[in-house]
Formats: C-alpha cells, sequence, structure tokens
C-alpha cells in the first residue's frame, strides 16, 4: 500500500478495508466505516521503536521451559473497597492486571473508580489519569465522594495521585516515572498518540494507546483500569481489538432514570464470569446494595398475574418478581411485548401452554415484565413466566410465598435447573414459604430443613395446579 492510499477502519470491530462500504464487511454495522491514514507507515514507526529492557529484570532468555519449572508467584489481590467489585473481578484486582470497564456515558464508571481509587489509596499507590474532565472538576468529585468536611480522613490522601492529560506520551512517562501499583485512565477513547493521523476515538487510536499501555504496565507491574464508552448501538468502540487485549472486561449497567446500576464481567482471565455486582447511585457516590433480591423484589404484596422467581446471576440467587397482562386482543395478530427476557421465550412459552394447557391464548395479547429492569437470560425463569400468563389469564393470586424455578421443555415437561439448592435457600433467607421446583430434585431434606414446602412437578399443568391451588385448564 502505497504512503498516500488512504483505507477504512470500521469503529466498531475495527475490521480495515481499502475500498467504502456503508455497511461493514466485518461486523455488519451500517455508517461504521472512517478514513484512516496510512497503516503501513503507523506499523513502521511502532515496530521502529525498541521495547525499552526491563529494569532490574534478569536479561530476557526467550526459551521454552518445562511447566514445572515456571516459577509460580501467590496472586496477592488488592482490594478496592467494594467487596461487589471485588467479587465480579473473581476476588480483587490482579497486580499487572488490565481491566476495561465499560458503560453508557453518565452510568457512573467515573464514580465508581474514583471511589476505589480511594479506597486502593489506602493500600498502594494509584495514579489516576482524567482526560475528560479537569483535575479541578475530579478533586471536586473526589470530595463529594469521600468522607464529610472535617471528618476523620477527610483528606489525607497521600496515596492518590491525580493527571488531567490526554495526551499518550506524557501519561506513559508519568507512569513510568510513578510506577504506580494501580493506574486508572478514564477514559482510554479520549487519549490520543500525537504520532497517529487519525482522530482520538477512532479505532487506530484506541487500539495504538491500549497496547502502549498495556506493554508499559506489563513491564512495571501496574494494574490498569482501563474506561471504554460504549456507543449508540451498545458496543465498546473497537470491541473486538481491546477485548483481545485485556484480562477482564467489566460491564457498568443500568436504568439511568432507575438508581441501580449492575456490574457485569464478560470476559475474565482472573476469574468466573457472570458475576453480578450490584450498586446504587445515591447523592454521595455508588453504594453498594447486599441485598438485591429486595430490589427486584416489587414489594406490594402478591397480586393477580404476578409470580417470584430466583434467577442465579453468576455464584448469586436473585428473587425477581415477574408481572403478566394477558388481555383480549383487538389487533389481528395479539400483541407480545417482553421487557427483560427474549421475545422469543415468551412466544414459546405461550405456544406450550396452548397446547398442553388448551389455554386459547392466540386470542390474547400478552404483555410481560421483570421488575427492576433486571434481564433474565436463563430457562430457569420459564415456569415463573407460564405461572404469571396463567395467573393474569384467570384472575388468580398465586399462594403468598411462593417461589417458581424450572426450565419449560416444549413437550410441556418441567426440565431441571442448575444450583437449586442455592435458590432455595436464598428463598427461605427472604421468608418464602412454598417452592414449585422439577420432579427429582432430591432436595426434599434441605427444603424441610430450611422449612421450605416442596412442590414438585414433572409437568407443567402438574406444577401450575400445585402453584395455584386450583387446575387452570379446567372451565
Ligand atoms: P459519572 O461517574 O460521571 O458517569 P460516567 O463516567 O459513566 O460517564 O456519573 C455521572 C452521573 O452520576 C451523573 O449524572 C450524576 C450521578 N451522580 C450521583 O447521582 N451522585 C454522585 O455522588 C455522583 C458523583 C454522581
Ligand atoms: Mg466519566
Amino acid at each position: 500500500m502505497g504512503r498516500s492510499t488512504p483505507f477504512y477502519a470500521c469503529q466498531s470491530c475495527g475490521a480495515q478495508s481499502r475500498q467504502f462500504f456503508g455497511r461493514c464487511p466485518g461486523c455488519g454495522s451500517w455508517n461504521s466505516l472512517v478514513e484512516q491514514s496510512n497503516p503501513a507507515a503507523d506499523g513502521r514507526r511502532r515496530r521502529a521503536a525498541p521495547s525499552p529492557p526491563v529494569d532490574g529484570a534478569a536479561p530476557r532468555a526467550r526459551r521454552s521451559e518445562p511447566i514445572q519449572t515456571v516459577g509460580e508467584r501467590p496472586l496477592q489481590r488488592l482490594a478496592t473497597g467494594f467487596p461487589e467489585l471485588d467479587r465480579v473481578l473473581g476476588g480483587g484486582l490482579v497486580p499487572g492486571s488490565l481491566v476495561l470497564v465499560g458503560g453508557d456515558p453518565g452510568i457512573g464508571k467515573s464514580t465508581l473508580l474514583l471511589q476505589s481509587a480511594r479506597a486502593l489509596a489506602e493500600a498502594c499507590s494509584v495514579l489516576y489519569v482524567s482526560a475528560e474532565e479537569s483535575a479541578q472538576q475530579v478533586k471536586l468529585r473526589w470530595r463529594r465522594l469521600g468522607p464529610e468536611e472535617g471528618a476523620e480522613g477527610a483528606s489525607d490522601q497521600a496515596g492518590l495521585q491525580l493527571l488531567a492529560e490526554t495526551d499518550l506520551e506524557l501519561v506513559l512517562q508519568e507512569l513510568e516515572a510513578l510506577r504506580p501499583a494501580v493506574a486508572i485512565i478514564d477514559s482510554i477513547q479520549a487519549l490520543h498518540d500525537a504520532e497517529l493521523s487519525s482522530a482520538p476515538g477512532s479505532v487506530s487510536q484506541v487500539r495504538d494507546c491500549a497496547a502502549a499501555l498495556q506493554r508499559l504496565a506489563k513491564r512495571q507491574d501496574t494494574a490498569l483500569l482501563l474506561v471504554g464508552h460504549v456507543t449508540k448501538e451498545g458496543m465498546l468502540a473497537g470491541p473486538k481489538v481491546l477485548e483481545h487485549l485485556v484480562d477482564a472486561v467489566l460491564t457498568f449497567e443500568g436504568d439511568r432514570f432507575a438508581s441501580h446500576r449492575l456490574l457485569r464481567a464478560v470476559k475474565n482471565r482472573f476469574g468466573a464470569t457472570h458475576e453480578l455486582g450490584v450498586f446504587e447511585m445515591r447523592d454521595r457516590g455508588l453504594a453498594e446494595v447486599t441485598n438485591p433480591s429486595e430490589l427486584f423484589l416489587g414489594g406490594e404484596g402478591p397480586c393477580a398475574g404476578t409470580a417470584t422467581i430466583v434467577a442465579c446471576e453468576g455464584t448469586r440467587p436473585l428473587l425477581v418478581d415477574l408481572q403478566a397482562l394477558v388481555s383480549t386482543t383487538s389487533y389481528a395478530s395479539p400483541r407480545r411485548t417482553a421487557t427483560g427476557i427474549g421475545i422469543n421465550r415468551l412466544h414459546q412459552i405461550l405456544a406450550v401452554l396452548e397446547k398442553h394447557l388448551g389455554l386459547p391464548l392466540s386470542r390474547f395479547d400478552c404483555y410481560l415484565a421483570v421488575a427492576g429492569g433486571l434481564d433474565v437470560e436463563e430457562p430457569a425463569a420459564d415456569l415463573g413466566v407460564a405461572a404469571a400468563v396463567v395467573a393474569s389469564y384467570r384472575d388468580l393470586t398465586l399462594p403468598a410465598g411462593t417461589v417458581l424455578v424450572g426450565e419449560l421443555g416444549l413437550g410441556g415437561q418441567i426440565r431441571s435447573v442448575g444450583q437449586l439448592e442455592l435458590r432455595l435457600q436464598e428463598s427461605a433467607r427472604l421468608g418464602f414459604t412454598r417452592a414449585v421446583v422439577p420432579r427429582g430434585s432430591g432436595l426434599a431434606p434441605v427444603a424441610a430443613a430450611l422449612g421450605l414446602e416442596l412442590l414438585e412437578a414433572g409437568g407443567v399443568a402438574e406444577a401450575l395446579v400445585a402453584a395455584l391451588g386450583v387446575d387452570p385448564a379446567a372451565d
């Protein structure tokens, strides 16, 4: 490719092409191709710069060795001050690791990381690089997030250094000079490398800045936390490029109009994914929600069309209310909407109920919502959805204190689900007294010890009769 040949890079997946397309051939997103400078020139510059020698380390002997003789270092994880964040990270921040924290603008990424910086700085050195806000703005926020003025520890924070800078080169110099244990970059899209001609936030800039930071951080064992913005379509800009590079990807999500926020790990080299951390945005920053089940329970007590399920997010069981509204349709094809659950799942459950209970649901509109804005993906919610729909259709109220767990097969059978014991324990802890579960769980002794009435069912009709106390199919 000649020096003057332009090329186009997708801002979403990083795919490159010489030709302009309205739709990216790599990931299929529209209008994401942007003209870039010559990649060959960038590549040459990067390759020409030799990586600096490792200070104090043995000369690099690039040889393989038997796995048994490879030295092991005990992992000394750093506590972020938020046990919820530590759990999502797999037990704390690993020194030298690279973590990407993504989320919508205004969701609270800066707040989360500044609060963590405050706690981390108690035990180790922390550099907070603010590329979006001025030092004064960060200071103001830091004050607001800390203890009240005049209270103990209100101003002594020797371990926290602040740098308001967008130039990659200066950030790298500061990192090298300070050698902090933890560095926070807020945000990676706002940093820019003056040697690249593309605009800040473009894929080549994001990739280049992240790679340069990573090289330095790994060498000096600095844990790096990168803030990444999510685009309109809900993707981290240049996600594919960065996701390969980093050790963990956390997403911070939630409804901007509700106060709670959910933190998940979508990738984690040092722990399990699908752990969930729950936070609440208060006027003095984020606070952990230690009992999230209460958040997702409607609180208004049993009413027609409501059913409670126990969803399992990672290792954490969550009790969640589902609400259904079934009403006679006035459309040619009935309306079905689902919030917090896949629409195809709802269609499937309605079809099973129509076929196996003989309910004429195709003549009814059906709306389904998960309380609290949670997304429930696991099939263990199926039985709860079925119960909510049938209860609304028949205008019935489920007996107070009932939870339902089970996957619905297409043949109307109730399939077993994982982590049932954990789910029963959480139900009992929150005062539930009856649990409808798949047959053959073998958990009768556990349920008895927990004071739960265990109702096992093999088929959907049997399960709903047990749950509702009446036969929903009988006219
Ligand atoms: P912020 O951390 O700036 O979001 P991000 O970095 O993800 O863009 O958080 C912004 C929102 O949080 C802002 O709309 C105000 C709200 N907020 C509070 O409600 N309480 C607080 O103590 C703080 C610091 C922010
Ligand atoms: Mg921010």
